[in-house]
């Protein structure tokens, strides 16, 4: 792919509210935007594609200690040279999901996008109805970005989304929140649960402990695991992007695309290398 089929999209402040983050975002929505170039234009002859987020956020956020205001993963989204064909976005907070209706609406006025208010795990059947349905002349396919603040992810909900044809790319907040926060996992497992659709980890984790593993990758290749469930091809843990920051080199979480079709992980492996910068990503 030429890097310049996805744009960067230069946005000023507009006094709407913003999602507030740090300068490793940038490495994050990079990579989700050239993998969604890669993947609008890729499937573009068979497939109506729809893009998916289900923690959209305000549509710009604001880099701590800067006065820097980018776009946010939706507005790029919106912005690709080869838009796809329907957009959904899922935001609890009602005037960060404001803001971003505004926005939508000034950067891609003609775009077809539905919002659905509220928490995507209770909204998880609005947000699957919103997907048109799919048929031998109207096939339907999905890319869903899951991207929360901290480890809440709900395996049911994508277990929901996943009885259609839906790719994920999954932030997993395995070190910002899951290995800050280890002895409180192990003794208040239910987050951890919830997020990989099982308890059967406990034990687990016990005998990979003893045999020296860390919590984070050993999160990682859990979820995946429960991904395999569904059929997803399973990831390898070096093939997740993990987001430094880098002036610590201290690493803050893993993005890692799932799918049922060998395809999108080339489509991958092309994102990851045209995404890599300077940022402090490997
Ligand atoms: C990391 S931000 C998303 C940023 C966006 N992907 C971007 O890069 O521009 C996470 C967002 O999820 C929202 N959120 C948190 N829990 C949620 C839930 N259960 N359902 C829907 N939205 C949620 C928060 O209000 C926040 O705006």
């Amino acid at each position: 792919m030429n890097a310049l089929d996805y744009n960067t999209v230069n946005v000023e402040a507009d006094g709407l509210t913003c999602n507030d983050v740090g300068v490793w975002t940038e490495a994050k929505h990079r990579l989700v935007a050239y993998y969604a170039a890669l993947f609008s234009k890729g499937m573009k002859e068979k497939w109506k594609r729809v893009y998916i987020e289900l923690y959209a956020g305000a549509g710009y956020s604001h880099i701590r200690d800067t006065e820097r205001v980018i776009a946010g993963s939706p507005i790029q989204a919106l912005k690709l040279k080869v838009p796809f064909d329907k957009y959904i976005f899922c935001e609890q907070d009602p005037e960060k999901l404001e803001a971003l209706r505004a926005r939508v609406r000034l950067h891609a006025p003609s775009a077809d996008v539905t919002f659905i208010p509220g928490d995507c795990d209770a909204n998880v059947d609005k947000i699957a109805a919103a997907i048109p349905r799919y048929s031998k002349t109207n096939k339907v396919l999905s890319l869903c970005f899951v991207d929360p603040n901290d480890i809440g992810i709900k395996f049911a909900t994508l277990q929901e989304l996943a009885k259609k044809y839906v790719d994920f790319i999954v932030l997993l907040a395995l070190y910002t929140d899951a290995l800050r926060a280890e002895k409180h996992y192990i003794k208040n497992p239910s987050k951890i649960d919830q997020l990989l659709g099982t308890s059967a980890w406990h034990d687990r984790w016990k005998t990979a402990k003893q045999a020296g593993s860390e919590f984070p990758r050993f999160l990682a290749e859990e979820f995946t695991a429960s991904m395999a469930t569904m059929k997803y091809i399973p990831p390898p843990f070096y093939s997740m992007r993990k987001v430094f920051f880098y002036e610590k080199n201290f690493p803050l979480y893993a993005v890692g695309l799932f799918s049922r079709h060998a395809l999108a992980y080339t489509l991958w492996d092309k994102a990851l290398k045209g995404s890599d910068d300077q940022l402090g990503l490997f």
